[in-house]
């Protein structure tokens, strides 16, 4: 019977076998089966005005509240947050921080950002956020001082990123969420690198855990989808507020979702494994400046990396020694196994020259340990290929620099 030895106990790697399988979600099969439906029927006219009274999860209703596919990968992801009341699931990754934040402020309220926040949702806050009254400033979520000092009256939240998916900077979430709490602020995260089994968001005193599913959970590069998991203070509102706005994800996407989920600690534990070689081996190559990857030991941030989490993954980025734009275009396009592409998590490695000036207003970059001259990146996410040939691939792109 599916789910049957699944308890709250049980430890993460287990969980991502057994939560979410309900029989009644299943039936016979392991998996649930995907349920295709915008109608669900009700036996009369008595079961459906009964039926409009009753507003919870898991219940049949409408499809727009989703249907046992979804209530699964929702009830599977809440599992692995300790902590948690609930998940929302969205269309994609970048609706869910959206969702999140439309779900927890209102006209006149204020979110402080941090500054090393993947750029689509810095610009949802700033632009999208601004039409509706709501203000939104970025903050160094390093310096744990100046956040204190930079809260202000009408401030309501705050938004980190960590590691920060372009420059991997940890912050101390524990520190920043005390800090925060001492003012009456909700706190949001997006845990997407390392994930509910690499880094337990809830219990570092975060509100609202953010995934783009699209990465590690969906883990084959061919689905996009979002999750926000809350605590019991904010749940409600979050999904009330989901709800209102018809987000819902589809049906297939959590069914493939739930099979990547199923299969993602045993993918990510190889990633990372890869990557800390590949890292290894860049770090003692003369055309690098620095290695910027958390579970790197010597890295920035691998200390609180050591201290926070239980795991990571393969994405992480290297700072070339000297070099220009058009240098590290020519790197990028030598390499052979390494697609040029957005997004990270899938089984396949990618690259991506990075622009980190770009994208921040008040936090440093190069970084520290960097000469002045040393701003151009790279970031790579390492997929399940043998190490070896990605190091050799990048030996042949090095020396196209
Ligand atoms: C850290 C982070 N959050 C959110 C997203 C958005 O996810 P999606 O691409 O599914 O919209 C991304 C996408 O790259 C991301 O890197």
């Amino acid at each position: 019977m599916a789910g049957k030895g699944d308890t709250p106990e049980t430890r993460p790697a287990t969980k991502l076998v057994s939560a979410g399988r309900k029989p009644e979600w299943t039936g016979a099969a392991v998996n649930p089966p995907v349920w295709r439906a915008s109608t669900y029927l009700y036996e009369d006219s008595a079961a459906q005005e009964a039926g409009r009274h009753v507003n919870a999860d898991g219940v049949f209703h409408y499809g727009a509240r989703g249907g046992p596919t979804q209530w699964a990968l929702a009830e599977a992801l809440t599992a692995l947050e300790p902590g948690a009341a609930g998940t929302m699931l969205y269309p994609t990754g970048l609706a869910a921080p959206a969702m999140a934040l439309l779900s927890v402020l209102k006209a006149g309220d204020e979110v402080l950002v941090s500054d090393n926040s993947y750029d689509p949702t810095r610009a949802f806050a700033l632009h999208a956020l601004r039409d509706y009254g709501i203000g939104a400033r970025f903050f160094d979520p390093l310096d744990v001082g100046c956040f204190a000092a930079a809260i202000g009256g009408d401030t309501k939240a705050v938004l980190f990123e960590s590691p920060g998916s372009l420059t991997m900077e940890v912050c101390d979430v524990s520190a920043l969420a005390a800090a925060a709490k001492a003012r009456g602020l909700c706190v949001l995260l997006d845990n997407t690198w390392a994930g509910p089994t690499g880094f337990q968001a809830l219990r570092h005193g975060v509100d609202l855990s953010i995934l783009a599913l699209t990465k590690h959970v969906g883990g084959h590069s061919d689905l996009m989808l979002g999750s926000v998991t809350a605590n019991a203070r904010y749940y409600p509102r979050l999904r009330k507020r989901s709800l209102l706005l018809g987000q819902q994800a589809s049906p297939d996407d959590a069914a493939l979702a739930l099979r990547g989920l199923r299969t993602m600690g045993v993918r990510l534990e190889r990633s990372a494994a890869s990557a800390l070689r590949i890292a290894a081996w860049l770090r003692d190559r003369p055309e690098v400046a620095q290695v910027l990857f958390p579970m790197f030991p010597g890295s920035p941030g691998h200390e609180l990396w050591q201290r926070d989490f239980s795991g990571g993954c393969g994405l992480f980025t290297f700072v070339l020694k000297g070099r220009d734009a058009a240098a590290r275009d020519r790197l990028v396009d030598a390499l052979r196994l390494f697609g040029i592409g957005y997004s990270w998590g899938g089984f396949e490695s990618l690259v991506l020259g990075v622009p980190p000036e770009r994208d921040r207003a008040v936090m440093a970059w190069p970084p520290a340990d960097c000469g002045p001259a040393d701003r151009f990146a790279v970031r790579l996410w390492i997929g399940l290929e043998d190490p070896d040939d990605l190091i050799a691939d990048l030996e042949q792109g090095l020396a196209a620099l």
